[in-house]
């Protein structure tokens, strides 16, 4: 006879937390959201502990070299997408461990024999003013000239001007060498009075620019995750079970700080092979945390292999129709009870913390509260980063309204079939997920530092300023359906 499980699956709509005592000391200014991301030892600290406890969603619509530096500066991570060729998720991950805080690649470049129209033009498409004059139109050509907008009157000068009549030429710009610290560049900046310092090799190739206006940019983030030797941003990348022979050798040497291997059902043999193979080759010394798995013996399962942190999901996230198609998964809210109960044991047992990660579902500011309090160390979010400037997807206009694209991976248009197969066929033959729209919500920043400061307030509420300390002293309870009606405006009119 089949096991029947006890609890009834549940998701975080029917939870509230309950307020406990909000002492003098729990104010937001004193909370700390960071959060281990990898196991650890009984009074050690893990190897990499996040900022804030996001994670980007392994997908072709969310999590780009783009969205994982911008995350990364605010204290989360990117776990860059597996679903395309090694080659160039490899070289996804090589943007983000190349990026230095204040130096840009120019974006913007042209030849001595450009015209002013095409000076014209390329503002245009940039948005930019500043642009670079290498020898052969490319970003790091040999720098001959620089073009601002300060050099040229639009409306005035003929179109067919060329470049190198009006350009700074070289000979009188101040430049910087590569090796220069941001803080000396600044230095320069200052000194000279430049908008904008151009840094090159010794053989006069254009490197970077540096702005002016980033001046403050580090200041601004104060949350950034850095690898403590290097410096460098934090990157991660997915993997599946089919090519990681091939593919995680070339992330490791891209510079990849961990991996995640992604499978909408991670309680596999493969998945257990996976990362059994990478502890091995590796030494140990190569992060890896698998999933996705609903509930204590997946859990078991995943660290026996090996794997650094587990996720949590099946069939909550909000492109997924794997529980229509399947008729597999778990309410999120009691799945990651669950695996946080058998995670808990297992630190008792054992001596070692797994972080868990929930993975998929979380639509209000309030869930991620929930699944912090129910024992999630860091949350996987999709919908949540795809709505932003920074996702890799197209913006468009809907009637009246901005939107943005955002598809499941395991829709026909993602063709990722290793996250769905199980082992035998190679092709996908039914639809996991679908193909839709997000609202268009702006920038990342301004989008988090609405929510942190949501869940901040959230855990002052609940006496705590530590994610450690609302996992113990969370108090939650069940809501029936009269009371959710309660909880939103209710017999007023509301005015527009
Ligand atoms: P969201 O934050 O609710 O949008 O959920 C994102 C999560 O959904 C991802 O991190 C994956 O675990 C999962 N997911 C991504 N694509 C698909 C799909 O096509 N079908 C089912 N689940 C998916």
């Amino acid at each position: 006879m089949a096991t029947y499980l006890d609890d009834v699956s549940r998701t975080f709509g029917e939870y509230l937390l309950v307020p406990g005592l909000t002492t003098k000391q729990c104010v937001p200014g004193n909370v700390s959201l960071k959060t281990p991301l990898v196991k650890f030892k009984r009074g050690e600290t893990p190897a990499i502990a996040l900022n804030i406890p996001f994670v980007s969603a392994i997908m072709q619509s969310v999590s780009d070299a783009g969205l994982a530096i911008a995350l990364a500066r605010n204290g989360g991570l990117s776990f860059i997408f597996g679903s395309q060729p090694v080659e160039t998720q490899a070289e996804m991950v090589r943007k983000v461990k190349k990026f230095k805080a204040g130096f840009v690649t120019s974006d913007s470049n042209l030849k001595p024999d450009n015209t002013l129209a095409d000076v014209v033009a390329l503002t245009r498409v940039t948005g930019h003013t500043t642009i670079g004059i290498t020898h052969d139109g490319s970003p790091n050509g040999k720098l001959l000239g620089l073009v601002t907008s300060r050099d040229y009157r639009a409306e005035r000068d003929p179109g067919d001007r060329p470049v190198k009549e009006f350009m700074t030429p070289f000979s009188k710009l101040t430049v910087g060498e590569i090796g220069l610290s941001l803080t000396e560049a600044n230095q320069v900046i200052w000194d000279h009075k430049l908008n904008t310092l151009p840094i090159i090799d010794k053989e006069q190739n254009l490197v970077y620019f540096v702005f002016r206006k980033d001046y403050d940019s580090h200041k601004n983030n104060p949350d950034e995750l850095l690898n403590t030797t290097d410096k460098t941003l934090l990157a991660g990348a997915g993997i599946n079970t089919r090519d990681y022979e091939r593919r995680v050798p070339a992330l490791v040497d891209a510079g990849v700080d961990v991996l995640c291997v992604d499978s909408s059902d991670g309680f596999s043999e493969w998945q257990s092979d996976a990362i059994r193979w990478i502890k091995q080759e590796y030494n140990g010394r190569v992060l890896v945390g698998g999933g996705n798995i609903v509930d204590p013996e997946g859990f078991r399962h995943l660290v026996a292999a090996g794997a650094d942190f587990v996720k949590v999901g099946i069939g909550g996230g909000s492109i997924c129709i794997t529980r229509e198609q399947k008729g597999i998964g778990r309410g999120q809210a009691t799945a990651i009870i669950d695996v946080a109960t058998a995670r808990d044991a297992y630190y008792k047992e054992t001596g070692v913390y797994v972080p868990v990660c929930s993975d998929g579902g979380l639509v209000h500011d309030y869930h991620m509260v929930l699944a912090l309090a129910m024992g999630a160390d860091f949350l996987m979010m999709g919908r949540y980063f795809a709505r932003f400037d920074e996702s890799p997807t197209k913006k468009l206009k809907i009637g009246n309204n901005y939107v943005k694209e955002y598809w499941g991976e395991g829709s026909n248009r993602a063709q990722n079939w290793q996250r769905y197969d199980m082992g035998g066929s190679e092709s996908l033959k039914f639809e996991e997920g679908v193909d839709s729209y997000v609202p268009y919500a702006g920038k990342m920043k301004d989008n988090l530092e609405v929510t942190l400061g949501k869940i901040k307030a959230t855990m002052c509420s609940c006496g705590a300023i530590t994610i450690e300390e609302l996992q113990k002293n969370a108090k939650i309870t069940l809501v029936s359906s009269t009371s959710i009606v309660e909880g939103g405006a209710h017999d007023v009119i509301l005015k527009e």
